[in-house]
């Protein structure tokens, strides 16, 4: 067995939500006659993700949706299965990268499956040609997510997608607890330091932020929070974390991590503050969170070592993570999240896709919720492969529950 198809059997073992969905798909073939079109990051995780759909007669052809995140040995892997092609490859230049969209949009997609809204961007704008043949698609992450509503509220989404990103069995597992640990993780391992003791700056205490900030702080460090919101500020504040802005955690922070989905959230006036040694990572999905262009400017040429590099101001080093792209994916050895992560949020993409495919055809140009029967059935099969039983409601309490004229 090759590598590819080795990082793909590790995962697939620790997939048993979306294996059992695989299993159902195999049988039932409800993708028959369908081509997907998928931009994810293409590691292991996604590759058993395609399989499942595959296995439900469906036509996949997947590319990346960044540059870094891409495993060459697994896409390898994927092109080897029938009816899936893929056309990824790691640290392709940015054209390449988009000639990868427009192949795997060549194949005239009925469902598109995107991390950060590719595909259905290039759909509306240089290929609306092929929109008439969309039924409809599912979108993964927060940031794909505020770029489709905006459409939306122009009236220019013109085919039904699937929020897969707001709903609790994807965001309050894989934002929170992937991205929490899979940044940390990435940040040890590529640069070797202690996070006990140091001093751990969050930009953004949403979904990921605040994961981070839970386990940074379990590590030992000590966590700082920028927020710009002010019910987010104070919740960190509750949870015990030094809340400020970042103009002053720019001057005592050691480690830097940015998870807003903003843009320029670390800048110049920032850098000029950071003390000798400071480390900057970026978790959010763009890589627009740290401006680089004016480091760079400032800097001049980098230092270069795997997945870091080195900027000098006057007598203080600066060193950037990954180029400040997704710390979690896009590092040397960085692996994303954790295989169990996305065995809820993929079961969450397949059977989301199941239901675009089965009554995509109905729902006008918009911004989907996951309907909560997907959502539980995820719950419940994740907690059945884990052998913990929970309650049920009785009558009595259901009716309690839905009732407004008993209490007090
Ligand atoms: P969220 O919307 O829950 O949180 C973002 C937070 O950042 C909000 O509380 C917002 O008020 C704050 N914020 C915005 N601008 C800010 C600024 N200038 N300074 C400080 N705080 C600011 O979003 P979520 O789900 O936490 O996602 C954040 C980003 O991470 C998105 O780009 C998302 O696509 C990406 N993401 C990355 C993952 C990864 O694997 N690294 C996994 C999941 C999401």
């Amino acid at each position: 067995m090759d590598s590819g198809m080795r990082k793909i059997t590790w995962a697939a073992q620790y997939m048993p939500v979306l294996r059992a969905i695989a299993e159902r798909f195999a049988a039932e073939r409800p993708f028959e006659g369908q081509r997907i079109a998928m931009a994810l990051h293409v590691e292991a995780k996604t590759a058993n993700l395609v399989r499942a759909l595959a296995a439900g007669g469906a036509e996949v052809a997947i590319t990346g949706c960044n540059p870094l995140s891409t495993q060459d040995d697994v896409a390898a892997a994927l092109g080897e299965f029938e009816g899936i092609r893929c056309y990824a490859r790691h640290a392709c230049p940015v054209d390449e990268y988009y000639a990868a969209i427009d192949r795997v949009l060549d194949t005239k997609p009925t469902v598109t499956i995107d991390d950060g809204m590719d595909l259905i961007h290039r759909l509306h704008t240089s290929r609306r040609e092929l929109l008439e043949g969309v039924i409809g698609g599912c979108e993964e992450t927060t940031t794909g997510i505020h770029r489709l509503r905006a459409m939306a509220a122009e009236g220019k989404l013109e085919f039904p997608v699937i929020a897969v990103n707001d709903t609790p069995m994807k965001r309050s597992f894989d934002n929170v607890h992937g991205t929490g640990e899979s940044v940390l993780a990435s940040l040890m391992i590529t640069t070797n330091v202690l996070m006990a003791g140091k001093r751990f700056v969050v930009a953004g205490y949403g979904y990921c932020g605040r994961g981070l900030a839970r386990k940074a702080k379990g590590l030992g460090a000590r966590v700082i929070v920028t927020e710009v919101d002010p019910r987010r500020a104070l919740e960190a504040h509750m949870d015990g974390f030094d809340v400020m802005p970042m103009d002053a955690a720019a001057a005592c922070g050691e480690i830097f991590v940015t998870t807003t989905g903003d843009v320029g959230v670390i800048g110049e006036r920032h850098f000029l503050l950071m003390r000798d040694g400071a480390i900057l990572a970026n978790a959010g999905h763009f890589n627009v969170e740290i401006d680089l262009d004016r480091l760079r400017a400032l800097a001049g040429a980098a230092e270069q070592r795997d997945g870091i590099e080195t900027f000098t101001l006057g007598d203080r080093r600066i060193h950037v993570l990954a180029e400040g792209r997704l710390v979690n994916l896009a590092t040397p050895k960085g692996m994303g999240h954790p295989i169990e992560v996305m065995d809820l949020s993929f079961a969450v993409q397949a059977l989301s896709a199941e239901y675009i495919v089965r009554h995509g055809r109905d729902l006008p140009g918009g911004v989907y919720e996951v309907p909560t029967a997907i959502d539980e059935a995820v719950a419940r099969e994740k907690l059945a492969s884990l052998g913990i039983a929970i309650d049920s409601l009785t009558d009595e309490q259901a009716r309690y529950l839905s009732a407004w004229d008993v209490g007090t």
